[in-house]
């Protein structure tokens, strides 16, 4: 039955076997052949998906072994794993491949060690405790005992029901405002490696803060989106940038399909297109408005998407606003995504069991929280078995992935032309502003006309547009330098260097080892603030996040790596870390790696301790 039955998705026809996983795994299990050990590690990092289990291999018998799979398909600690199979090297087993021997050309290493119990236990205890402080507080309030900073309702509007939810009012009041000082922090200088802040203080508890007048100069900068240094204020796309603005001036007055189509717009496009290896690109002002306002162009009622868990707000607006009905796969989990993918063939749209219209899967190149790189090679294997669409935002990965800084598509080698739609902004990587959305040109001719924010916003600005220009140009070659290719090569150092530095201090960082997002783990509330702070003081500027931002027990610092970071400056950063680190016993990991500086990724030595 499996073989004969066919059934409508969209308005194509899918073969039978699409129907089931089970009936999936069956027919694309390749014949089995002896695989060496160590290649046996690697595969194993990757996810147990029917789609990819003949790629994976042993990984199945990983998860036979009792360990349980991590959020992303991941056994909880590749690192334990690791170590444990160290003993078993020399064992030869037989392990299933793909037909094509592999999805993945390269090693694709990623963890996310578990939260130690006692750091949960503690964790939850702490946001307990200022929750019980929060409520004691407020009833202080309330009778006037003690002085209440925020804005209190009027006499005349006491009856109304309150304009903001109560948690998150509550939320504001008597956590976020005891640690506020840590954000909205004003810069005065351009965000490249080093920064200078505005001194600030505040006498009331953070509900005000006052400047004094001092700048902070000299901040090592860990929080700036600028993965290839190009937010800066020298150099040859300065110069360019300062020679077009004083020929076109900064606005442009009006949107692409009336007069605001500049000749530089155009040659952007064309770059854009260059760039990524595809057909066509347009570009858009705002980077969030690129997938709110595009997505509901490409689906609409009728239509599914599928959604990582943990896309960004911008891709969430985008599918909520286009009227699709929206499923939500576990992050970066094949499985997961294979599954809705499955069950969307086979029961078609709720009550009418009519074939979808459209799928349309959407993910991330980084996942900025998480540091996280998605799983490309699988997800264009499921999109391709299941006839879906692909949705890629490139956001954190455009420039900083890839031997050739083209994202994650070059990171894995892949073809462009597998992915439908490659979307990704200007504001990371090339030091700009604004987001575009390329691919096929009929995609991007259609755009033209359908997306709002093509038609209705007006068109960007051109010193930023001769931002982009230049800075793409140069990290091609076409300026005539190699300035370019040596600062994605850079970032690359940067990021394997520090994050390597992190673990062997007993840091815990989660995601991928290429990702220059590098998430470090601090889980307590009361820890947060104190690692802005202390680091801070220390003189270098980094980014916390907490709930709801995160996971309530998973507050985290996250660094972001630059090329412009040299190598005093990620190990000033590093010594103030572990400095930090100590103070407040943030070293959490229980696998710490030990140092060594000519040992091979695959032969690193995990001391572990035991709770
Ligand atoms: C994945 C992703 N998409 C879109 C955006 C929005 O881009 P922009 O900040 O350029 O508007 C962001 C912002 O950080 C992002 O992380």
């Amino acid at each position: 039955m499996c073989q004969t039955e066919s059934l409508q998705c969209g308005c194509k026809t899918l073969p039978a076997r699409s129907l089931s996983p089970l009936c999936t795994a069956a027919t694309l299990r390749a014949p089995t052949r002896k695989l060496p050990s160590r290649l046996h590690h690697r595969r194993a990092a990757m996810t147990e998906s029917p789609a990819t289990q003949s790629a994976n291999g042993g990984a199945c018998q990983r998860l036979e072994n009792g360990l349980k799979p991590e959020r992303n398909g991941l056994v909880k600690s590749l690192h334990r794993c690791q170590a444990e199979e160290e003993e078993e090297e020399e064992e030869e087993e037989v392990y299933a491949t793909s037909p094509h021997d592999s999805l993945y050309s390269r090693p694709f290493i990623e963890s996310f060690e578990e939260t130690p119990m006692l750091v949960a236990v503690l964790t939850y205890m702490g946001y307990g405790i200022l929750t019980i402080f929060g409520y004691f507080r407020d009833y202080l309030r309330h009778w006037k005992i003690e002085k209440c900073y925020i804005a209190t309702e009027k006499e005349e509007q006491k009856d109304f029901v309150p304009l903001y939810q109560d948690f998150e009012n509550f939320y504001t009041r008597n956590l976020y405002m005891r640690i506020r000082d840590n954000w909205n922090r004003p810069i005065c200088s351009v965000p490249g490696a080093k920064m200078d802040l505005l001194e600030r203080e505040s006498h009331d508890y953070n509900w005000t803060f006052k400047y004094t007048g001092r700048v902070v100069q000299d901040v090592i900068n860990l929080g700036s989106y600028n993965y290839l240094g190009f937010a800066e204020n020298t150099g040859p796309c300065a110069d360019s940038v300062a020679e077009v603005t004083m020929k076109y001036g900064v606005g442009v007055a009006s949107t692409r399909q009336e007069t605001g189509n500049l000749d530089r717009h155009e040659e952007m496009e064309k770059v854009v297109a260059r760039f990524l290896g595809v057909e066509s690109a347009m570009a858009f002002g705002m980077g969030f408005a690129t997938n709110s306002m595009n997505i509901p162009a490409l689906a609409g009622k009728g239509c599914l998407i599928l959604s990582d868990e943990l896309n960004h707000a911008s891709l969430v607006l985008g599918a909520r606003l286009s009227g699709s009905t929206i499923r939500v796969f576990k992050h970066n989990n094949m499985q997961s995504l294979e599954k809705l993918l499955s069950e969307a063939i086979v029961h078609g749209q709720p009550r009418t069991h009519r074939p979808w219209k459209k799928i349309l899967i959407v993910v991330e190149g980084i996942y900025s929280m998480e540091g996280s790189i998605v799983r490309l090679p699988e997800v264009i294997a499921l999109k391709k078995r299941y006839q879906a669409y692909l949705y890629l935002d490139e956001a954190h990965s455009i420039g900083a992935l890839g031997p050739r800084g083209r994202g994650v598509v070059d990171y894995f080698g892949l073809d462009t032309s597998d992915v439908d739609v490659m979307m990704g902004t200007f504001t990371k990587s090339f030091g700009a502003a604004g987001g575009y959305i390329a691919g096929k040109r009929e995609l991007i001719e259609y755009l033209r006309c359908n997306s709002h924010s093509a038609v209705y916003a007006t068109s960007m600005s051109p010193p930023v547009v001769e931002q982009i220009i230049t800075s793409m140009k140069c990290i091609m070659g076409e300026d005539g330098t190699t300035i370019g290719r040596d600062r994605v090569r850079q970032l690359a150092d940067n990021t394997v260097y520090f994050r390597k530095r992190l673990r062997e201090m007993g840091f815990i960082t989660y995601g991928n080892n290429d990702s220059p997002v590098v998430p470090m783990m601090l889980y307590m509330p009361a820890k947060i603030g104190a690692f802005g702070r202390e680091m801070l003081k220390r003189n270098i500027g980094v980014v916390v996040v907490g709930f709801p931002a995160t996971p309530i027990i998973e507050s985290r610092a996250r660094f972001c790596i630059s090329a412009a970071h040299t190598k005093d400056m990620l190990d000033r950063a590093l010594s103030v870390i572990s400095e930090v680190g100590d103070l407040l016993q943030l070293k959490y990991s229980r696998h710490r790696k030990l140092p060594s500086l000519l040992r091979h990724l695959d032969n690193d030595v995990y001391e572990d301790i035991d709770d």
